[in-house]
């Protein structure tokens, strides 16, 4: 598509098979990236507790990138991570596997087990996501609200 897909493409293909690397011991290293590389220009406030979806956060980086946005490997990859586990909507009915794994802190297996389940059904509500195996009920609560049905 264009250059802005460098956190999408690059990054996010590999975040997602080791998700549990998110938690850290120390403060938030993931979010100190992120204030790094992207609080260079202007605050945090600008996108902090304003989600959206994966596809219009690709538009914002690609935006950001246009206008000289940029970091190390392991800073972008600590951006896509924090942005899709903190900052990012999906609906389980309809988002693909890789968004589902880092807004819902699941394995690649159980986000392609929650599209398996769509496929027959689809989902109407949390009950109904929670009841699939591996779902992690403490972080399904933590991030309600950006699941969308
Ligand atoms: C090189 C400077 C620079 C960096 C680094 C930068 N931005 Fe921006 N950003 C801007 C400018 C300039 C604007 C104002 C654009 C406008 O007013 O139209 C802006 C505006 C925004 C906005 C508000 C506009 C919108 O699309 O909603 C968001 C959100 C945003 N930036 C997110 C980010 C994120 C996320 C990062 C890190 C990946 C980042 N920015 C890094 C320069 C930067």
């Amino acid at each position: 598509m264009n250059a802005g897909r460098w956190l999408f493409a690059v990054i996010a293909a590999r975040i997602v098979f080791c998700p549990a690397t998110a938690k850290a011991a120390e403060p938030n290293p993931d979010l100190n990236a992120v204030q790094v590389v992207c609080g260079r220009c202007h605050t945090t406030a600008v996108f902090i507790d304003k989600p959206r979806s994966w596809e219009r956060w690709n538009d914002v980086f690609a935006d950001m990138t246009r206008r000289g946005a940029k970091g190390t490997d392991e800073q972008l990859e600590r951006v896509t991570r924090f942005f899709l586990e903190n900052l990012t909507l999906v609906n389980v009915n309809t988002s693909a596997a890789e968004e589902l794994a880092g807004v819902l802190g699941v394995s690649e297996e159980v986000a392609q087990a929650v599209i398996a389940r769509r496929q027959q059904q689809r989902f109407s509500n949390i009950d109904q996501l929670r009841a699939i195996p591996g779902i992690n009920p403490d972080k399904l609560r933590e991030r309600t609200r950006r699941i969308l049905f």
